[in-house]
């Protein structure tokens, strides 16, 4: 993949398939190094399953054999000299942290990141997402939560209306934080 937006997509999607309410998703650049950290409460794996995610020939799927999402997203991530880690406990959730040099000639661009973040929201309604991103110390978040109590009952989070603030607040605080990076 050409864009850590696109891994980030694929990754949040086998939160979604594991049942996951909430799925928090972080981006965090410090210095030479970015920390993409992707953490929700669906219903987890087994140690033995963690173990074998990260081989391409495990998967859960029924329709192919091979499972690429998590050993990719590794792959970008170590190719730079950074590091990755799994963690996941049954019930209770999975915690996916890939650490990139940016410096690399193998680094990949972030991409359109907040696309990514309000594809997810539009394109699922009923799960709440906490989104994070910071660069050297200054932030800005994303809380779907926050947002359905401002809202209130009445309004869906997929409404044109709320769409339109969100990828408006999304621009806005990356432009007034990163100075309009993406
Ligand atoms: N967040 C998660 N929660 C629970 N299980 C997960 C999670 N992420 C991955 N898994 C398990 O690990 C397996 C491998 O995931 P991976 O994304 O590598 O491949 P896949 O989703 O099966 O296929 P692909 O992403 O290539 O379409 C999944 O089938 C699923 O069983
Ligand atoms: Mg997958």
């Amino acid at each position: 993949m050409r864009e850590l937006s696109l891994h980030v997509m694929d990754i949040v999607q086998n939160s979604l398939s594991a049942g996951a309410s909430l799925t928090e998703i972080s981006v965090t650049e410090q210095g030479k190094q970015m920390a993409i950290a992707i953490i929700d409460n669906g219903r987890g794996m087994s140690q033995e399953q963690v173990k074998s995610v990260i081989d391409p020939f495990f998967t859960t799927r029924t329709t192919r054999k091979v499972g690429l999402g998590v050993p990719l997203f590794k792959m970008a991530a170590e190719q730079t000299g950074g590091s990755f880690s799994i963690s996941s406990e049954l019930g209770a959730g999975t915690r996916l942290t890939a650490v990139f040099q940016t410096t690399s000639v193998d680094m990949i661009p972030l991409g359109d990141i907040n696309s990514t973040i309000s594809l997810l929201i539009r394109c699922n309604p009923d799960r709440d997402f906490l989104f994070r991103r910071a660069k050297d110390g200054k932030e800005f978040t994303l809380d779907t939560r926050e947002l359905r109590r401002v809202l209130g009952e009445g309004v869906a989070l997929d409404a044109p209306e709320v769409m339109e603030w969100i990828d408006a607040y999304l621009a806005e605080q990356t432009e007034t934080i990163f100075g309009g990076t993406i």
